[in-house]
């Protein structure tokens, strides 16, 4: 049996127990403990914490994520590094009031449906061994067979359907998880092993101000689930952009529509075509269409998904547009790549 060591998470101090082989983020999620992290693969630094006391193995951290200088100050990527003794950490314990966050573990799903619905994109459709309870939003962490690795996807069903889990996934060439697995050999009736939830995107209740959504390619899942979810359970207005290349690259068109039409005093889905022009599409990459055709987003709250460049620039046209930092919620969809050669966060963006 794997040693396990007692973390000690500050200012609660709270103790839980940790696997020398687990992620300390992981501990402390699986235990309840709600600690700030987005990509759980050591990429983006927002699980970044002071070890007080003890050792750690740093893990798979991005020397951009976290520079040497910081691992001399004591500093590590939770959601990575591994305890080598008992530790202690000083926690920055998120929590938000009216959000419930609920701890991880482990499911296997079976699949019910993989099917393309777009250039390079399938739906993947598990069926869990018991519900999940999560936040709309959210994001599961699915093991690679044979790899010893996982791979991040969001929900793109709502809470309101805790068995059934839908995603949206892209193929990237030469990736372990799409073109190795999921666009190769995974088909109906295989079993995955997954655990969840995680991330810190997802709905704000207590955000009431009118949502303009933004989803870039399979960036549309999550926020396929956080609209599903404020139109049947929340009353604020939302206004949709998708970003794609072409048509073939779209996907969802029909239900999107769908629900324009069921919902038109409260909904908005404008899909934005960077590579052709075609009725009923606007035309340029999504910042292109805020910038000329929103006049001001002020007053509104705004939810951002996709490939990383792409979540950068519409951020930054968001502010142009007169939203700060804390009205902008935001996904970066990093893979391998990207933390080989570092993420594109712009420093001023906390979330
Ligand atoms: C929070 C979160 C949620 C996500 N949700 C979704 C989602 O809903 N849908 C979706 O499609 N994706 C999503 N992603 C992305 C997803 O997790 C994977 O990163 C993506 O599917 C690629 O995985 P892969 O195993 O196929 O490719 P990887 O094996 O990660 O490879 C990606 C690319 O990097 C290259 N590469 C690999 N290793 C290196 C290296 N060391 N140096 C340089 N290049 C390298 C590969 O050749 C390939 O081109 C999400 C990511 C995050 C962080
Ligand atoms: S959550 Fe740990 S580096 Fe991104």
């Amino acid at each position: 049996m794997t040693e396990a060591y007692r973390i000690t998470v500050e200012p609660l101090g709270t103790e839980i127990e940790c696997r020398a082989d687990q992620p300390i983020l992981d501990a402390c999620l699986r235990a309840g403990i709600w600690l700030p992290h987005a990509c759980t693969h050591g990429t983006c630094g927002t699980c970044k914490a002071e070890v007080l006391d003890g050792e750690v193995d740093f893990g798979a951290a991005s020397s951009f994520a976290l520079m040497d200088f910081e691992r001399d100050e004591g500093k590590a990527l939770l959601c990575v590094a591994t305890p080598r003794s008992d530790v202690t950490i000083d926690g920055d314990v998120e929590v938000e009031e009216g959000i419930t966050m609920h701890p991880v573990s482990d499911f296997t799903g079976t699949v019910v449906e993989l099917s393309d619905i777009a250039e390079e994109t399938r739906r993947l459709i598990l069926d869990l061994d018991h519900d999940i309870a999560f936040n709309p939003g959210q994001y599961v962490s699915i093991q690679v067979p044979g790899s010893g690795q996982t791979r991040t996807y969001s929900m793109a069903n709502t809470p309101a359907e805790p068995g059934r889990l839908e995603l949206h996934i892209r193929r990237t060439p030469g990736g372990l998880a799409s073109d190795g697995w999921i666009f190769k050999n995974l088909a109906a009736g295989d079993q995955v092993a997954l655990s969840g939830p995680y991330g810190r995107f997802f709905f704000h209740a207590s955000r009431p101000e009118p949502m303009i959504m933004v989803a870039g390619g399979t960036g549309l899942a999550p926020i396929k689930s956080i609209v599903r979810h404020v139109l049947a359970e929340s009353g604020q207005h939302v206004t949709l952009y998708v970003g794609a290349r072409t048509v073939r690259h779209l996907y969802d068109e029909e239900f999107f529509r769908e629900l324009q039409g069921r919902h038109p005093d409260r909904f908005v889905y404008r899909p934005c075509l960077s590579e052709q022009e075609a009725d009923g599409y606007a035309s340029g990459m999504v910042t292109d269409v805020l910038e000329a055709g929103l006049a001001t987003a002020a007053g509104c709250v705004a939810y951002v998904c996709g490939p990383p460049p792409m979540v950068d620039a519409t951020l930054k046209t968001l502010m142009r547009k007169r939203l700060f930092p804390r009205d902008i919620f935001r996904e970066d969809f990093f893979d391998a790549r990207d933390k080989a050669a570092g993420g594109v966060r712009s420093p001023l963006l906390k979330r």
